[in-house]
C-alpha cells in the first residue's frame, strides 16, 4: 500500500504520522515546493520517501492526499490533470465538482478534517465524488481511521461538519478558557486550573463515549437534589447558552458556504 501526499505541511505531517504509526505496511511518500517542509516530513515520518514532483507522488499510489492550501491548488491540478488515482482532498472549501472538472479521470474523495489529527484524535467528515467506488471509500475510511474518527456524509453536509468539528476545536478551547478563568478567579493557580479543566473535558467526553451515555443521562447522574451541580445548572440553563452555540455553529456554516462559493472559481 502506497499513500502519497501533495503538500507536506502541518496536516500532511499529522495524517502521515498517524498512518505510519498505525500501519507499518503503508509506504508513505510526498512532495512539497518547500524543500524544508519535505525534509521535515521525510525525517519525522518513519520510512517516508521524497518524490521528485507531484506527478511522481500520484504514480503507483493507492491513495493521494491533496494537502496544499486551497489558494495554491490550481498549479497542482494542472500538473496531475490526467491522473486516475484516488485523490483525497483535505482542502477547506473546495468542492468535489471543482476538483472533478480539473481531474476528470480521478476518483475524488473530499474530507473535512480537524486539528486534533495532530494527536491522533481527528473528527472528520468525508464525501465521495462521482468516480469513487465502494472500495475507494472503504480504503479512505480505513486510512482516515488511523488518525481518528471519520464519518461519511453527503458533501452538502461538510459545511456543517466545518461548523461543528472543523472549527470546533477553537470553540471548545474558548469554553476551556472560560472555565479556567473561573477557576483562577476562585483562587486555583492557573496551571492547576488548566490541568483540572482539561481533565474534566476529556474525562467527560470519554465517559460519555465509553459508557454510551447521552449528555442528558450524565447530567442527571451528577445532579443530586439540592446539590452543587443543580445549583450551578440553574444559572447555565437560564442563560442563552443553547442559542449562542447554535448561532456560533450557524455563522461558521454560513462562512464555510461562502468560502465554498468563492472556491467554485478555483
Ligand atoms: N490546519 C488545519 O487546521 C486544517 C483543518 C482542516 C483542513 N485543512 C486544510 O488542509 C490543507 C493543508 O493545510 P496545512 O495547514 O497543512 O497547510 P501548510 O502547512 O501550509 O502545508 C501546505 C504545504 O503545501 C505546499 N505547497 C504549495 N503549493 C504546492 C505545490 N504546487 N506542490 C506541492 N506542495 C505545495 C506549501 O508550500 P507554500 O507554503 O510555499 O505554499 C506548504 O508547504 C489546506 O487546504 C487546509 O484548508 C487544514
Amino acid at each position: 500500500m502506497r499513500v502519497g501526499f501533495i503538500g507536506t505541511g502541518n496536516m500532511a505531517l499529522a495524517l502521515a504520522g498517524a498512518i505510519a504509526a498505525s500501519d507499518p505496511d503503508v509506504a508513505v511518500c510526498g512532495f512539497d515546493v518547500r524543500p524544508e517542509q519535505l525534509a521535515r516530513f521525510t525525517s519525522q515520518i518513519p520510512g517516508a520517501a521524497a518524490a521528485s514532483d507531484n506527478s511522481d507522488v500520484v504514480t503507483d499510489a493507492d491513495l493521494v492526499f491533496l494537502a496544499v492550501k486551497p489558494q495554491g491548488v490550481k498549479p497542482v491540478l494542472e500538473e496531475i490533470t490526467d491522473t486516475e488515482a484516488l485523490i483525497v482532498s483535505i482542502l477547506a472549501g473546495v468542492r468535489i465538482a471543482v476538483l472533478e472538472a480539473s481531474l476528470p479521470r480521478a476518483r475524488i474523495v473530499r474530507v473535512m478534517p480537524n486539528t486534533p489529527a495532530l494527536v491522533g484524535e481527528m473528527a472528520a467528515g468525508y464525501a465521495g465524488g462521482t468516480l469513487a467506488d465502494a472500495d475507494d471509500l472503504e480504503l479512505v475510511s480505513t486510512i482516515l481511521g488511523h488518525a481518528g474518527l471519520a464519518v461519511r456524509l453527503p458533501e452538502a453536509l461538510l459545511d456543517a461538519v466545518t461548523g461543528v468539528s472543523g472549527s470546533g476545536p477553537a470553540f471548545v478551547a474558548r469554553l476551556i478558557a472560560a472555565f479556567s478563568n473561573a477557576a483562577v478567579a476562585a483562587g486555583i493557580p492557573r496551571p492547576d486550573a488548566i490541568r483540572l479543566v482539561l481533565a474534566t473535558f476529556s474525562g467527560t467526553a470519554r465517559l460519555l463515549g465509553e459508557k454510551q451515555l447521552t449528555p442528558e443521562e450524565l447530567i442527571s447522574m451528577v445532579s443530586s437534589p439540592n446539590g452543587t451541580t443543580v445549583a450551578g445548572r440553574t444559572v447555565l440553563e437560564s442563560s442563552d447558552l443553547e442559542k449562542v452555540i447554535q448561532q456560533t455553529v450557524w455563522t461558521t456554516i454560513a462562512r464555510s458556504r461562502e468560502l465554498g462559493d468563492e472556491g467554485a472559481g478555483r
